[in-house]
């Protein structure tokens, strides 16, 4: 799909649709000379309500009149639905070349989001479907063109990169885990890498991870006969400043729980345990092709975790990179056994501020549901600064508190620190307080995003993957400290 600005009038870029935004309580900014538009709106036909949606047929094309709810209310995730929701109007239209007004005193965010909305909007994980569908109404639109008064060809750009990155996440996401192995996880990195001076990369397999005494995330790996790997990618930015920053991703391929297996009932679901390294690759991909000015450290831990004669067994004692040693409770809670090590390595290759991002807790899944994801982490103004980018970029966090309570609840009875409580109080935070040990003093966010990550019914991701944590991400090396 070819996307691009215009400051044009709609009906002048040769657009077979157009779509019109209507606010409650206003006009159409710009109407057909014969006033069509108004009178729809008038008949009662098109309504402002938010996502509400007409069609007519004027001067040779498509009309379509989408209500946009109160102006004070339209921050930039209401554009993405609304995109979306346009998009899918004018799929089942046969429609192959789109523009949007933009509505007049929207900021450049919202221009992009009517973009990266509409990118979202249209995807499809087809990887796997036999022949073409022919009554299927999807199909990519040739051309998205955003028409307005003023030059917003940079926030439409961004707005694309976004999009597709999300997109490219989701793909990671959607592929199950006899395809997408860590192995793959790795190569797709280093398509990425490729592609950018930028950016640089180094993979650790099996062999390397133990060496490096990585006994935890190695004590993951153990049951699998998938080579684990330890992706980091550097990014150097042009004329970087700020300090570095470390992005890290639980990708763990499969789930089964290992030895302390999981119920069978949607434990495919478990293919999206990779849903965080998925999400710091799409943020790199994104920082890279944008070129921001920063510095940046990205660490994705992939193995699978699966019982097996080789497996970490309950009652196991291992040592991570940091000298910490841990006895495993619950072979299940793996996440955290693997962020361990990969948060020491990102922090012994530099970073300076930290966020990880992972598919931690189900009981993260129980206090927020699928609209927040958790917010933890020891330093106040961090926290603020990723939660702040959370709201920028229409993905919101909810902070839970650390306390030395919760720190004590995960003291070990053989060995320093245990993986799991065995009463299942306070889930995430005892999470949150595992992965304390391994980041010292360094600034540090963590996300448990086990609730936001797939199947959150958005209207631009309707099912799957969703890509959660890349807009957040890039947001966020927008405006680093
Ligand atoms: N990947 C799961 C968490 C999860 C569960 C994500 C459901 C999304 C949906 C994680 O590895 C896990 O199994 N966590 C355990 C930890 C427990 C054993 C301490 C959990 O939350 O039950
Ligand atoms: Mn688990
Ligand atoms: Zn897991």
């Amino acid at each position: 799909m070819d996307v691009r600005a215009t400051t044009d009038a709609p009906a002048a870029t040769g657009a077979d649709t157009i779509a019109i935004g209507v606010f409650e309580g206003e006009g159409v900014a710009h109407d057909l000379p014969d006033g069509q538009l108004g009178a729809l709106l008038e008949s009662g036909e098109a309504r402002t309500g938010f996502r509400k949606l007409a069609l007519t047929h004027a001067d040779g094309r498509r009309w379509i009149v989408a209500g946009l709810g109160k102006r004070d209310d339209f921050d930039p995730e209401r554009a993405r639905i609304a995109a979306a929701g346009v998009l899918g109007r004018a799929r089942t239209l046969g429609t192959r070349s789109l523009c949007w007004e933009l509505p007049h005193k929207l900021s450049d965010a919202h221009a992009s989001a009517f973009v990266d909305g509409t990118v979202m909007g249209g995807y499809e994980f087809t990887l796997f479907k036999s022949g073409a569908d022919e009554d299927d109404d999807s199909g990519e639109l040739d051309e998205l063109i955003v028409s307005a008064h003023h030059d917003v060809s940079e926030a439409v750009a961004h707005g694309l990169v976004v999009g597709q990155s999300v997109n490219l996440a989701r793909d990671l996401q959607n592929r199950p885990a006899n395809d997408l192995t860590p192995t793959a996880l790795a190569e797709r990195a280093a398509e990425i890498a490729e592609r950018h001076d930028t950016l640089t990369l180094e993979v650790m397999g099996r062999a390397e991870i133990e060496a490096a005494g990585m006994g935890a995330f190695a004590g993951v790996a153990r049951g699998s006969d998938e080579e684990p790997k330890l992706i980091t990618l550097r990014y150097e930015g042009p004329e970087a400043t700020g300090p570095v920053l470390g992005f890290v991703g639980k990708a763990v391929t499969f789930d089964s729980g290992g030895i302390s297996i999981k119920p069978g009932n949607k434990m495919s679901d478990m293919k999206f345990d990779m849903s965080g390294g998925a999400a710091v690759l799409g943020a790199t991909a994104a920082i890279a092709r944008l070129g921001l000015p920063v510095r940046l450290i990205s660490v994705i831990g992939a193995t699978e975790n699966l019982p097996s004669g080789r497996s970490m067994k309950p009652g196991d004692i291992l040592r991570a990179r940091n000298g910490t040693t841990i006895e495993v409770i619950n072979t299940d809670a793996e996440g955290r056994l693997v962020l361990a090590d990969c948060l020491t390595h990102a922090v012994e290759q530099g970073a300076e501020r930290l966020v990880d991002l992972a598919t931690l807790t189900g009981a993260i899944v129980t206090a927020l549901g699928t609209t927040y994801a958790g917010l933890m982490g020891q330093d106040d103004d961090w926290c603020e600064e990723v939660s702040a980018a959370g709201r920028r970029a229409g993905e919101i966090l909810w902070r839970l508190p650390l306390h030395p309570e919760f720190a004590d609840m995960i003291k070990g009875k053989y060995a320093d620190i245990a993986n799991a409580v065995e009463n299942r109080r306070a889930g995430s935070v005892t999470a949150a307080e595992f992965l304390h040990h391994f980041v010292g003093d360094v600034p540090w966010a963590h996300l448990d995003i086990a609730g936001t990550a797939w199947d959150t019914g958005k209207a631009y991701a309707p099912k799957g993957g969703v890509g959660y944590g890349v807009r957040l991400l890039v947001q966020l090396a927008l405006a680093p400290s």
